[in-house]
Parts: C-alpha cells; structure tokens; sequence
C-alpha cells in the first residue's frame, strides 16, 4: 500500500464512525471504550480490579489497538498510594482517595465509604451508558455519555441511585470530570465579574492545589459563569489544543480545577457542594446536570465555534429551525418605572417607524409598582397606567406590525404587595430569622409545588389573555436564607435542586401550552446564562452595562462560550453609565454584533439619530443571518489591543461581516492591518462599508488576499469604528 493510500484509509477509519452512527466502540477482550468525534477522541477502560479509569481525551485517535488497557500503579510511598497516581473516571469518595470525589454519600449508620467498579454498560447509537456500583452494597451510579460527533463536543452528567433498602444522603454529586493528559505547564480560561461588569475573560497558569469557580447564590452568578478552557501555555485564537467544558445548570454550580502532585490536571464539576445534602430514600436516584466538554486543535476560536454550533443546534429550542432573532425595542432605560398606555403607544409608533419588530414592555406595569419598593408578586395590570388593560396597547403595537413582550419576574416578592400579604410563608426563609432583602425583595421558595403552581398560574393567565410573544423573565437578587421550613430538616436542603427543576417545569409547561412564546433570561444582566436555561429560552441579557465600549469586554467572553444568537444586546443613551459617550454609529456597530435591541428614549432622538438607525436596523436584518448563525472569528482582543476586531462568516460562506472599533489613537498611528479569517481564498468578494472609512481605494479583493495582506481601515481618535460587508461573488 503506498503512503498516500495509507493515509486516506486511516483518515476514512476516524471519519467513517462518526459518519455512520457509529462514534462508541467497544473493545469487549480489553474492556476499552473509545468515544469518538470529528475532532476529538475520548478513552475509558476497566482495569482488572473492575475500577474504571480514564485513559484519554484530545485529537482523534482512531486505533483502538493503539490503546494500553489500565494497569495497577504501584505505591510510591505510604503517602502517595496507587490510587492518587491514577484517573479515575468517576470516583466515589472511599479507600485511600485524597482529591475531589465525583460522588460523596453517607449511609444511615454513618458509614461514609464508597468504592465504585465496574457493573454493565449499554451502547446506544452515540450514547453509552456505564453502570458502576459499590463493592459492598447496592448504591449504584450510572455515568451517561453523548457523543456529538460534529462539534467535537461530549455530554457526561450521572446518576446516583439508592438501590439498598436504607437511605443514604448524598453529600455530592458531580456530573462529570475531565482529565487533561499528564503534562504541566496548562492555563486556565474562565468567566469572571460583577453586575455591569459580566463576562470578562481571565487567562491564568494553573498552579499546584485547587481553584475554584463556583456560585453559591442560587443563579449561575454573575461572578463566574460555568464555563472552562484549559491549554497548554501558547495557545491562541487561532492555534493550539485547548480543552473546554459548559456546565448545563441555573442554580449552584461549582468546578474544581486541580494540579495534583503527580502531573495531573483535571476539571471536576456539577452541584455545588456547599450547603449540599440530596436525601435519598431507597430506590430514589439524583441526576447530575449535563456538563459538555470539547476538545479543539485550532485553538481558543474553533472551541468557541464548537459550542456555538451545538448550541444552534442542540441547545436552544427549535434548534436550527427557529427563526432569527427580531429586532427588539425595550423602553426601560428611556422611562424606567415610569410606563403607561399613551407613553409606551408614542415609543411603539416610533419603533416601528424604525423598523423595530418586538416590542417590549419592561418593569413597572403592574401591581402597585412605581419603583422597586412595592408590586412584585401582583402579576396584574396596574390599572391606573393601563385603564383599558394591556389589551388596546398590543392591539396598537400588532397594528404597527410588531410582536409584544413583556418584562415578568416571578421569582420575586416585594414585602409590600398583596402576594407576601397573603403568603407570607412562601418566601424561602428560616423561621425566626431577618428575611434579608436585596432591591426590596425576597425570593419566593420556588422549590414549593404551591409557588410553582402559582407562577405558572399567573405566566400562563397573562399568555393566555393577551397576545404575548416574548416574556423577558427576570431575577434580580441571588438567595439568602435559603430556608424550607415546611418539609422535614433532612430534606431541606433539597431546594438548590428543586428550586431550579421547578423553574425548568414551569418553562417547558408555558412553551408546551403556548407553542409561539419566547422568552429572555435576564437576571439583573448576566446572571443566570448557562446551557440548561438556554434549552428553555431564545435569547439572554448579557448585562445591565449597555455601555458600548465596556460591552466590547463583556460580549468579547461572553462568545467564549454562547452564540451571537443568544445575545440580546441595546443600543442605548449617552452618557451613560459610566460617564462615557460614544456616536450613535458606534453603539449600533457594538450591539449588531447579538441580537439588536434598542433601548434608547426615541423622544429624544434628532432627525439625524433615526435616519441612522433606521439605516442601520435595515443593515442589520441584511447581516443578522450572518451574525447569529455564522462563523465568529475573533480578530482583535479589547482585552490586549487598542483595536477590538470581530469578523462573522455566514454559513453558507457567501457574505461576511467585519466591526472594528479603535479605543484610543496615539501618535497620528494607523490602526493595524486587519487579516480577515474563514474566507475562501480562490472567492473574489466585494466590500462594502456600513460606516466608518475604509483606507483601501478599490472595493474587490480576492478571499487570499483579503486573509493573507489584510484590509485597511482608517479610524481615528478616541472610539472611532467601522464595519464592513463582504459579499462573495
Ligand atoms: C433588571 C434588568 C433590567 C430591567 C430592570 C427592571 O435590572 O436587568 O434590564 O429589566 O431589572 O427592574
């Protein structure tokens, strides 16, 4: 056989399973499994001894013969016994295991030992299913693999079931860990910030020891969001093996990143173990959250476009059939609380003059609530505002050819409304205790089935009535005192679990009755975006900042890990904020690159401002196929450069769109030449600026040189931007 033949049947041997179903083989003599993707690969065995051990995970391996079965590590000393030397795939907390177990339980008698082997396993299709289960007694964990063969990406999570005839607590239960290759040297990339300050990106070596990333506020936070990459030091956009994971879960969430002594890396997720005790009663069982991980050769861009494309996909409801996001119009940062019918009549005419598609209705339609200190939990139209019920105001925004919206958020009580009047008991509290309030509010205990049956109650009764198509669902206040008096102390701490399976429930039972609804997830900004929610709604508000030149940061990691698609963002007023102004031009250029929304009081917008927006929206809708569903490349880092470059590559390849926005010019500098990425190079494409300037004096250039010499724009001075479309022809 000559080389070159070699070659193409080894490459057919990898592809090939992936292509006809089959990603999961199984060595039966050598009990390996081998999970295998377009661009990744994943190895499972059993050792002798019926333990189960991680073998591998990066670039596709396609020889199971390639791969050893999992042998004894001999003890190195007393102090460093075999079992610290190895990976294993899952571990109970037992024997002589000193790092973070995947699972942790404690009987009734107080015996806390577990020791998982081997039981059985099945294979269906791209999933696999491996039963461990303890030496002794019958607590079984089931691990749950799902191979998404064209994203690279795999889906663990896991079941712990109590199969003995006495109860057992579970004292943690983690979905899944993900082993780097042996090696040093790796860094870590993760999501870190505040409220106004979301998402921003942080790249650090991993050292010796544990770091955690977790929330312990009941929404996925806006402090860290369950996202990971590791690499290897020297990755970039571009180049490099990077490892990755999203953690599918809204409430309590907790990775553990390690370096042990004996040049292991690994990630170990799901629920928090903080304040965590799952009673489970016998035959009961807990399942973990899904945790997706992703392997890329290509480096932190292709892992980005990796979860994108699952999430397009798999993710978010109605998959690759649901439609682009509309454009959105929102009047809460043009008249806060402050909303009635002739108001919001006069905003809608506007909008749509625009060509604004969604209207939105935010905070303070209802109840008795002209600020934050009263009306939440009166999901019922505040009549002074609206005498003739949101009825005449959707009718008057259908009438102008756009859909309604409207902001909810039923999690929440103010102390001052009928609801805590009447219920005072639904809150989630610990007798005799503050109910500390934050915004006003208090969380109501949505762990409870009566809360549960209230909130869909009265979120169905409003979609029911009134023509809704989008509800912005909101959530402004993590929890506090997360107390569950009604059911006995030992399963009270079940509420971080069904607190969010309820909100889960709720979700699906409102989009199953109401088929054409759509819905946001906002909590206070970016507080709770994670791939669980995003199964449930159509877009998430990145944050409350809708500062453009800050959002640049927040939105540049905010893409580490979710689509453009996702990504509601506005244009809004100036100065904003943080005291910045920038033009008009800029703050459209930053927000087209989600999904658009305006969020700026149209009353004060010059004949000038809506000839430009209106130009722009209809740019946008030109492009917005191209932005939610294409290739993202991210060019130019705000985090390092004074220039912030992001180029989107429709899927199809036939148009793609550059932004550009200089920071701050020094020295008379030109900016740097921008080399596109993700064109193809024989394609001759014509550009087109939307705004700005372009220091090029023709308008074709082939794919090659547009990626390979560059493209020249001239911007200039403090936040100066441009765009441009490129349309293959
Ligand atoms: C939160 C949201 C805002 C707005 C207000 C209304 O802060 O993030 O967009 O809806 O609540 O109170």
């Amino acid at each position: 056989m000559t080389r070159t033949n070699a070659l193409i049947l080894g490459m057919l041997a990898w592809l090939l399973p992936a292509a006809s179903g089959q990603s999961i083989q199984y060595n039966a003599s050598k009990k390996i499994w081998l999970l295998n993707s377009q661009t990744s690969s994943y190895a499972i065995g059993v050792k002798a001894d019926g333990s189960l051990r991680h073998l591998y995970w990066g670039a596709p391996l396609w020889r199971m013969d390639d791969i050893a079965s999992p042998v004894d590590r001999r003890e190195l000393s007393s102090f460093d016994p075999p079992e610290m030397l190895e990976n294993d795939e899952y571990p109970g907390w037992g024997g002589t295991r000193y790092y973070e177990p995947s699972v942790k339980i404690v009987r009734e008698n107080g015996n806390r030992d577990l020791v998982l082997r081997y039981a059985s396993h099945q294979i269906r299709g791209n999933e696999l299913d491996i039963e461990l289960k303890d030496i002794r007694d019958d607590i079984r964990v089931t691990l749950h693999y799902r191979v998404y063969p064209e994203y690279g990406i795999l889906r663990r999570s896991s079941t712990v079931r109590n199969a003995t005839a006495r109860p057992i607590v579970v004292e943690s239960a983690q979905s899944a860990v993900w082993h780097m290759p042996p090696g040093e040297g790796y860094r870590l990339s993760y999501l870190n910030g505040r409220w106004a300050a979301e998402t921003q990106l942080v790249r650090e070596p991993i050292h010796p020891g544990d770091k955690v990333l977790e929330s312990r506020k009941g929404h996925t936070s806006h402090n860290f969001n369950p996202w990971f990459a590791i690499d290897t030091g020297d990755a970039d956009e571009e180049h490099g093996r990077v490892w990755f994971g999203a953690l599918a879960w809204s409430g309590n969430w907790r990775f553990t990143v390690e370096q042990t002594p004996y040049r292991q890396v690994r990630v170990t997720g799901g629920y928090n173990t903080f304040d965590f005790a799952y009673p489970l009663k016998p035959g009961e069982s807990l399942d973990t959250p899904a945790f997706y991980g992703g392997f890329s050769e290509r480096g932190f861009g292709a892992a980005s476009r990796a979860l994108h494309n699952l999430e397009r996909a798999e993710i978010l409801p109605g998959g690759l059939t649901s439609r682009l996001r509309p454009v959105l119009y929102n009047s809460w940062e043009a008249t806060t609380f402050n909303v009635n019918e002739a108001g919001q009549r006069e905003l809608a005419d506007k909008a749509a003059k625009l060509g604004v598609e969604l209207f939105v209705m935010d905070d303070g339609w209802f109840g008795a609530r002209n600020d934050d200190h009263a009306g939440l939990g009166d999901w019922f139209v505040n009549p002074k505002k609206f005498p003739q019920g949101l009825k005449s105001l959707i009718d008057h925004v259908n009438g102008l050819g756009m859909d309604f919206g409207l902001w909810v958020e039923p999690e929440m009580v103010n102390a001052n409304s009928d609801l805590y009047r009447a219920h005072p008991d639904w809150v989630m509290n610990f007798p005799d205790r503050p109910r500390s309030e934050l915004r006003n509010q208090m969380v109501l205990n949505l762990a409870r089935s009566d809360v549960k049956e209230y909130i869909f109650g009265v979120l169905d009764k409003l979609a029911t009535e009134n023509n809704i198509r989008y509800f912005k669902w909101d959530m402004n206040r993590p929890f506090s005192e997360p107390g569950w008096p009604e059911v006995a102390p030992a399963d009270q701490r079940k509420l971080w679990v069904e607190y969010d399976r309820n909100l889960y429930e709720i979700l699906d039972r409102l989009r199953a009755k109401h088929p054409k609804l759509e819905i946001e997830s906002c909590s206070g900004g970016g507080g709770r975006v994670d791939l669980e929610i995003l199964k449930r709604v159509e877009e998430v508000w990145a944050s409350d900042n809708t500062e453009a030149f800050d959002r640049l940061r927040i939105q540049e990691g905010f893409s580490q890990a979710y689509t453009a698609k996702i990504m509601s963002a506005w244009v809004t007023d100036v100065p904003n904020q943080n005291g910045r102004s920038t033009s008009l031009a800029y703050r459209f250029l930053v927000a087209m690159q989600g999904a658009l929304g305006i969020g700026s009081n149209l009353n004060r917008f010059s004949a000038a401002d809506t000839e430009l927006a209106t130009r722009m929206i209809a740019t946008y809708k030109r492009i917005r196929a191209t932005v939610q569903g294409g290739d993202l490349y991210r060019l130019s880092s705000p985090r390092t450069e004074d220039l912030t470059a992001n180029q989107y590559v429709a899927a199809d390849g036939r148009q793609s769109v550059l932004f550009a926005f200089r920071h701050s010019q020094q020295y008379n500098t030109a900016p740097p030449t921008i080399l596109l990425r993700g064109l193809d190079e024989r394609a001759i494409y014509k550009v087109e600026l939307v705004t700005g300037r372009l220091a090029e004096t023709q308008t074709e250039f082939s794919g090659a040189y547009l990626m390979r010499a560059g493209l020249n724009l001239t911007l200039r001075g403090d936040y100066d931007a441009a765009a441009v479309i490129l349309e293959r022809m």
